[in-house]
């Protein structure tokens, strides 16, 4: 969750490691530090805090540092408890993203020798812990000591012994190297390296690698020494700025049509006849074979995987089930034979997702992936899989992300009625045709932005609201509640439309809007039914409907219209005005709608 940097080469390190901590800020942004040339600064607050802070430093030419930019796990945001975290000498430096699961019974054991502690964290712990076992070879006190440590973690070392190595280790949080002529660089997601390169080291669980200006060691779990697998990534450092838009959030939101376009390029045969997954090709076969899939994933993408389902049900008929990370990783899981698993994830970082996935291959099922960071864990993890190719997505709020997830997801159902050969071929001609469609229907709906503004800015002083939608658009209402929770602090909530009178219409009344999300399809009367239900106890209404519902205005004065697509795909549609909402609600209550209050964009913690 937190964001990690450093550098050592033949440049100044503290432009380098502020500029890094500047593109990591969304994984977590409560406090930051740094050390450069063995001087510490760390400072409460945004990245901006401590860059202002470095001025106090004497030298500022060091050619090797470290970084953190933090999201609280232990102890509160403060100075003593932000990163870098030192040993009892002072000499050892470090910086961790994750979690040291048994650090209480490891700091007793060294405050019964005499180690005394200045912060709330896990992570000094692990300092301490590295000190305690140094006897001159960095490496080997890092490794002696996290052998004994249980937990997560993403680790940057450094000692004064040596001040131009770096010790980097991972364990369950991403830690990607830079290889470059100018120096070695590490970070926690490649993002903080296009700027200098894109000759990539993503290093693998319990690999552990020391970086010299010149050089680069990876020690495998087993100790065998190599130099890490380079890999070159294809997206730029321009995709990961904001253009010209207020905020990453609205921006990404506008990248729908090219995000379409991605998700589907080189994907639809060019005769139309079907689809082709060159990720899943391998696994062609399993795929075939599959008696029942679950699809595990958390937040935003756990409800793609809720539309993912419902994909897979009603159109090849395979079984399908949605778990979310957190609870799946615990549970006894009763999976028949020839059952998969796929994870959907935007970062491929998500640790319970991740932890979901390992527990699956250990029980010997087929492990498939959606995801869109390139060289992820998750990626790397599953048996195999299919990029979103939707580039890098920095807002908090999944956006982009989210309408890739649901594009590929169609394609996937396609895919596997193709192999399974149970989708009918009126079915597969309508959905190809109306996937070739979104990128230029998408242009359509964002064209009415203003129109959506306006709607936004007439409800955005709301307390509380309700969105409501039957069969699709059930999912998608959860969706939207999560959408504006996290852009606007608003109380929202999601339910599919027939369940609101068992209960949740108890909260109903003027001053608790209804988002009712009703394409003109197999249950709109349905939904109308309940939106009378709603206007009874005369609730605000905003109806999200199809362009070819003409009695629409006669519901309600705030109609939001989206072209009408194939019902399969039509919630990639309507998604675009969830999101623009929650964004110009966000911005009209004054929020920082790309770095939200208590989130981070990756959840790599439990
Ligand atoms: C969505 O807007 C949130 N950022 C969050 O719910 C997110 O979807 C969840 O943490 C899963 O992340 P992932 O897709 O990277 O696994």
């Amino acid at each position: 969750m937190c964001g990690i940097i450093g550098y050592t080469g033949s440049r100044e390190a503290l432009p380098v490691l502020i500029a890094g901590l500047e593109a990591l800020e969304y994984r977590g942004y409560d406090s930051a530090g740094l050390s450069l040339g063995g001087q510490l600064v760390k400072k409460v607050g945004k990245v901006a805090v401590l860059k202002a802070a470095t001025a106090e430093l004497t030298d500022t030419t060091a050619t090797t540092g470290l970084a953190h930019t933090r999201w609280a796990t232990h102890g509160e945001p403060t100075e003593a408890n932000a990163h870098p975290h030192t040993d009892a000498t002072g000499h050892i430096h470090l910086v961790h993203n994750g979690i040291i699961e048994n650090w209480r019974e490891l700091r007793a054991g060294l405050e019964a020798q005499g180690i005394a502690f200045y912060s709330a964290t896990d992570t000094e712990v692990l300092a301490k812990l590295i000190g305690h076992h140094y006897t001159g070879d960095l490496l080997a006190a890092v490794r002696t000591a996290l052998a004994l440590v249980r937990g997560a973690y993403g680790i940057v070392v450094w000692s004064n012994d040596a001040p131009d190595t770096l010790v980097v280790a991972r364990l369950g949080s991403p830690i990607v190297l830079g290889i470059t002529d100018d120096g070695r660089y590490v970070a926690s997601d490649p993002t903080a390296l296009l700027p200098y390169t894109k000759r990539l080291v993503f290093l693998a669980d319990g690999e552990v690698a020391t970086l010299t200006p010149t050089h680069h060691q990876v020690v495998s779990v087993q100790g065998d020494i190599y130099s890490g697998k380079e890999e070159e990534v294809s997206f730029d450092i321009e995709v990961a700025k904001k253009e010209g838009y207020a905020h990453f959030m609205e921006k990404e939101i506008f990248e729908a049509p090219s995000v379409l376009e991605n998700a589907i390029r080189g994907r639809i045969l060019p005769d139309h006849s079907g689809v082709k997954l060159g990720g899943l090709e391998a696994v062609a076969g399993e795929v075939a074979t599959l008696s029942q899939l679950t699809i595990v994933a958390c937040g935003s993408a756990s409800f793609a995987g809720q539309l993912g389902r419902l994909m897979l049900e009603e159109y090849v008929g395979l079984p399908t089930t949605v778990e979310i990370g957190s609870e799946y990783r615990y549970r006894r899981t009763l999976a028949p034979s020839g059952a998969g698993v796929l994870a959907v994830t935007q970062s491929g970082e998500t640790a319970d997702t991740l932890a979901s996935i390992k527990l699956a291959k250990d029980n010997g099922l087929l492990t498939l992936g959606i995801v869109n960071v390139v060289g992820s864990s998750i990626a790397r993890e599953t048996a195999a899989g299919v990029y979103n190719h939707a580039g890098p997505e920095v807002a908090v709020a999944s956006t982009k992300a989210f309408l890739s997830q649901l594009t590929v997801l169609s394609l996937l159902t396609l895919f596997i009625g193709q192999i399974k050969d149970t989708l009918k071929p009126e079915d597969r001609a309508t959905i190809l045709r109306d996937l070739a469609r979104l990128p230029d229907l998408a242009k359509t709906v964002l064209e009415s932005a203003s129109h959506i503004k306006a709607i936004a800015e007439k409800y955005k002083a709301m307390e509380n609201c309700m969105y409501i939608g039957r069969k699709w658009h059930a999912p998608l209402a959860y969706e939207g509640a999560l959408k504006l929770k996290e852009t606007t602090y608003i109380h929202a909530e999601g339910y599919p439309a027939g369940e609101l009178k068992h209960g949740s219409i108890a909260l109903l009344g003027p001053d608790f809007p209804v988002i009712a999300l009703a394409p003109l399809d197999e249950v709109y009367e349905k939904t109308m039914s309940n939106v009378e239900e709603v206007k009874a106890r005369r609730s605000p209404v905003i109806l999200i409907t199809t362009d070819d519902n003409h009695g629409a205005s006669e519901i309600t004065p705030d109609v939001i219209e989206v072209p009408k697509v194939h019902p399969m795909l039509q919630p990639i549609l309507t998604t675009i005005p969830l999101q623009l909402l929650a964004y110009y609600i966000g911005v009209a209550r004054g929020l920082n709608v790309d770095q939200p209050r208590n989130l981070a964009k990756s959840v790599t913690v439990e």
